[in-house]
């Protein structure tokens, strides 16, 4: 695979990318049953239906709100009427597993004197406790959240917002890393050399926008930069 060039920063997306957000429903599956995949699937998809909806009507609210209320949707959906079980699975959303993937390759390419970031839909305070849930903290130059724009990915405002807290100009100098194929797509159309990490073995969505590269693992990103 061709290397990526002139690379200053590497920013990653959080949520599936650095983070496992099934990880929170996989804890409690025993106690949910039969439908614990498909709820966790609904909720990860509606969080996300959500956030670009709200994009659209002008009605920002913040993502912590947005997942709450996607799981009060995928509970309702799967016929789960049990408050205690919302609050324990928001809680443990707090503190995510990150893929194993994960740490060693923050690593590596802080070891090259690269700067690095997360780019998130998260509020600042989710992404804060998952961050340091994780250990990941002293490998992270910025934890940059949404909030500093009041809009979700893929608004070019969002990519925007790491040129401008990088102080980067020209857009092909950060590497923009994430599992989420629109995500990933949206990030290459804006302009950033993007690797998108195949964790679910999904094809391309039908949007614009074509990463450099796709990659199995994140032990694979440090060898292209
Ligand atoms: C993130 O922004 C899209 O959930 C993903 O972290």
């Amino acid at each position: 695979m061709a290397k990526f060039e002139g690379i200053r920063a590497c920013v990653f997306d959080a949520y599936g990318t650095l983070f496992d957000v099934h990880a929170p429903v996989a804890k409690l599956a025993a106690e949910i049953g039969e439908k614990a995949d498909a709820l966790s699937k609904l909720w990860r998809q509606k969080q996300l239906e959500y956030s670009w909806l709200r994009s659209l009507m002008g009605v920002h609210a913040d993502f912590w709100h947005v997942t709450g209320d996607a799981l009060d949707y995928a509970l309702a959906f799967h016929g789960i009427d049990d408050p205690g079980l919302k609050d324990e699975l928001m809680v443990l959303y707090l503190k995510l597993d990150a893929y194993p993937d994960a740490k060693p390759a923050l690593e590596a390419i802080k070891s090259r004197n690269l700067r690095t970031a997360i780019l998130s839909n998260g509020s600042p305070s989710m992404l804060d406790a998952a961050v340091r849930s994780a250990g990941l903290d002293k490998l992270l130059d910025e934890v940059l959240s949404v909030e500093d724009v009041g809009i979700y990915k893929p608004s070019r405002r969002v990519y925007r917002l790491a040129m401008q807290k990088f102080v980067i100009h020209d857009a092909p100098a950060i590497c923009f890393v994430s599992s989420n194929c629109w995500d990933a797509q949206a990030a290459a159309q804006f302009g950033f050399q993007v690797a998108r990490v195949d964790r679910f073995g999904l094809p391309d969505d039908k949007i614009p926008g074509k990463p450099r590269a796709l990659i199995k693992s994140l032990g694979e990103l440090p060898d292209l930069l």
